[in-house]
């Protein structure tokens, strides 16, 4: 087989034949900005080669500096007759030194690329060769993946799109948007509303549809795919209006909009923010100038907790509301979590000593830290009840029994649960929906905390089978036959979806995978063996659903009251007037 495929290498390269290497000829396509040159490679999936051609740091927008530093990204002017080198990834976007960062970026390819500012670049992997395609006039349905990090860290470099291009048939693009401070502050007004990361992803869904027949892919076929802030990402994009017909749809994994995490709770944020780096100027026009002149660089290491807000235009109200006016009917959608997705938060508190205690002080410091509630009985009220739901109340617990059960709750909490409500919500308002749990265990040494046997899959496994990141990197771990099938299967569900809008037709699969229907809850158990199952976790649905935002609303209710009794007497005293809002008060 190998030799086969050597040979093979060697008619289409004609030059170079280890797998993986260039091939002697470069790619050109004319795009609307400018020609570009490319590279071509030679892919080994594990399972057969082919060629890929490769177009890498391709800038879609102008460069967001100067006056464009907290603005929504305009048309690049292009590079006139001359051909520009696609052959790099461009510049990371600055970024948090994020303790995520080594775990993510299992495939080491990226550790060693400089940031700038100067950031918004998308990559293409185009499979068979461009010349190929557009000779036959072929249109390849195309994957944008947008990566993840808490909005505030990673790359379009993050993940390589080789071996899903080249055995799903499908174009596969990756896009660096603006993270952290630099990509979501928002002062609330006009002069900087926000979400400058989610219109840098608009814009390259549009580049990409533009580009789209130049590199032999169809405008009309672009489905979106992330994980994690990524997934939520996906979200975002699909319930904008900006985006109506330019998509056929989405894969959110490991997070959606729905996820608690995924919207700011306030514009405070971002002033106090604001305020810290040293801008705690009133007016926002002089908290701009004062923002626009501070180093991209510090301002990137600023604050930990960037999100996108309601701007009213790029989402124009909340998105449960969106999504309960049908603004994605007639998308596709496919999205799910991992098994132990919330392993992320509690795998590194494994070894602190296991009590009840210690269990309610993490859960009440959440929901501090989350809501701001400042009537302190709100946040006792959401750690006792969890603590209760998931079983967390024997002194002491056994450490392992706790991991686990932490461990689901915070799975249910913020991933698995906010999937089941995504399904729901796209599924009712007439989305075609598929749903998943990916369930694998890789026994890979590199995750980033030690595993416990309860733990199986993690928060950015769903990467792994998507992008073949083992079948690229087998000196880092060895898939057994199963898991090599599991993966293989798992892209063909995914370039089905992309080609065909069901991940069930086109390239045959074993096992069928069900449409989610509200009335039937089935999913994909994505596991060494595959299985459909049936959602039956009611009871925690509710609890994630319907019990926390309960408490969450009444204590929020509770804070407002004390604050306008509060105001109310302090009033009374100045006997200065009542009707301003604290804000225009501030201000
Ligand atoms: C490649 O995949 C096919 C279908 O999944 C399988 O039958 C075959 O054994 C695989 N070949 C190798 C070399 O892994
Ligand atoms: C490709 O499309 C063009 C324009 O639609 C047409 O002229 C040409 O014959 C087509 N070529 C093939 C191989 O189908
Ligand atoms: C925002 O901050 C101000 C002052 O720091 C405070 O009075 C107000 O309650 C905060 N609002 C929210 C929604 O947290
Ligand atoms: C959304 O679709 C559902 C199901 O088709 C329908 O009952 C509902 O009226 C629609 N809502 C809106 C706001 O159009």
């Amino acid at each position: 087989m190998a030799e086969v495929d050597i040979i093979f290498a060697v008619c289409f390269c004609l030059l170079l034949i280890i797998p993986g290497t260039l091939c002697a000829e470069t790619p050109v396509v004319t795009t609307t900005l400018g020609k570009i040159v490319g590279e071509r490679v030679n892919v080994d999936t594990g399972n057969g080669s082919g060629i890929v051609d490769r177009f890498r740091g391709i800038p879609y927008v102008k460069p967001p500096v100067g006056r464009l530093r907290f603005a929504n990204p305009e048309p690049h002017p292009g590079w006139g007759d001359t051909v520009r080198e696609a052959k790099q990834f461009g510049p990371h976007c600055p970024q948090l030194d994020s303790r995520l960062l080594p775990y993510v970026h299992l495939g080491k390819t990226i550790t060693d690329i400089r940031r700038d500012e100067d950031c918004l670049f998308l990559n293409l992997y185009v499979p068979r060769g461009v010349d190929v395609l557009r000779a036959r006039n072929e249109s390849l349905a195309i994957i944008m993946y947008i990566h993840g990090g808490r909005f505030s860290a990673g790359s379009g470099a993050s993940y390589n799109g080789d071996i899903l291009a080249l055995e799903g048939d499908v174009i596969v693009v990756s896009a660096n948007y603006r993270l952290g401070f630099l990509g979501f502050f928002s002062t609330g007004t006009d002069e900087a509303r926000g979400n400058y990361g989610l219109y840098d992803q608009h814009s390259a869904i549009k580049w990409v549809r533009e580009n789209a027949e130049a590199f032999g892919g169809d405008p009309d076929r672009i489905t979106l795919s992330g994980g994690s802030a990524g997934g939520a990402s996906v979200d975002f994009q699909m319930i904008s209006p900006l985006n109506r017909g330019l998509i056929q749809g989405g894969i959110s994994a490991s997070g959606t909009v729905l996820a608690p995490w995924s919207l700011a709770r306030s514009l405070n944020y971002s002033l106090e923010q604001a305020k810290s780096a040293g801008c705690g100027m009133s007016k926002p026009q002089k908290m701009l100038r004062c923002l626009r002149s501070m180093d991209a660089t510090l301002l990137a290491q600023q604050g930990i907790d960037w999100r996108p807000v309601i701007d009213g235009h790029f989402i124009p109200k909340d998105p449960r509301d969106l999504l309960r006016q049908n603004v994605t009917s007639g998308l596709r959608y496919m999205v799910g979590a991992t098994s132990h997705d919330g392993s992320i938060y509690t795998l590194p508190f494994a070894g602190i000593p296991p009590t009840v205690a210690r269990q309610l002080h993490l859960a009440k410091n959440y929901a501090l830290g989350e809501y701001r509630f400042t009537t302190e009985s709100a946040a006792i009220a959401f750690a006792r009840s969890t603590i209760t739901e998931y079983g967390l109340i024997q002194d002491p617990m056994d450490p392992l029994d706790l991991l686990t059960r932490a461990t689901q709750q915070n799975t249910d909490f913020l991933f698995g649960m906010p999937a089941e409500e995504s399904a729901r919500l796209n599924e009712v308002g007439g989305a075609t929906t598929y749903k998943y749990t990916l369930s694998v265990r890789y026994g890979y040494p590199l995750s980033y905390f030690p595993k416990a046997p309860s733990i199986r899959a993690e928060h950015f496994d769903t990467a792994i089978p998507f992008f073949g990141v083992f079948e690229e990197h087998p000196d880092v771990y060895s898939l057994t036959a199963e898991e090599m099938e599991l993966n293989r299967a798992i892209r063909r569900y995914v370039a089905n979806f992309a080609k065909n809008g069901d991940p069930n037709v086109g390239d045959p699969v074993t096992v069928q995978w069900p449409e989610y229907t509200a009335s039937s809850r089935q999913f994909m158990n994505l596991d060494t063996p595959t299985t459909v199952e049936t959602f039956d976790r009611e009871r925690q649905y509710l609890f994630a659903t319907e019990v926390l935002p309960a408490i969450v609303r009444v204590g929020k209710e509770a804070d407002e009251a004390r604050a306008l009794s509060s105001k109310g007497k302090k009033c009374k005293k100045k006997g200065s007037k009542m009707g301003k809002s604290p804000r225009s008060k501030k201000d």
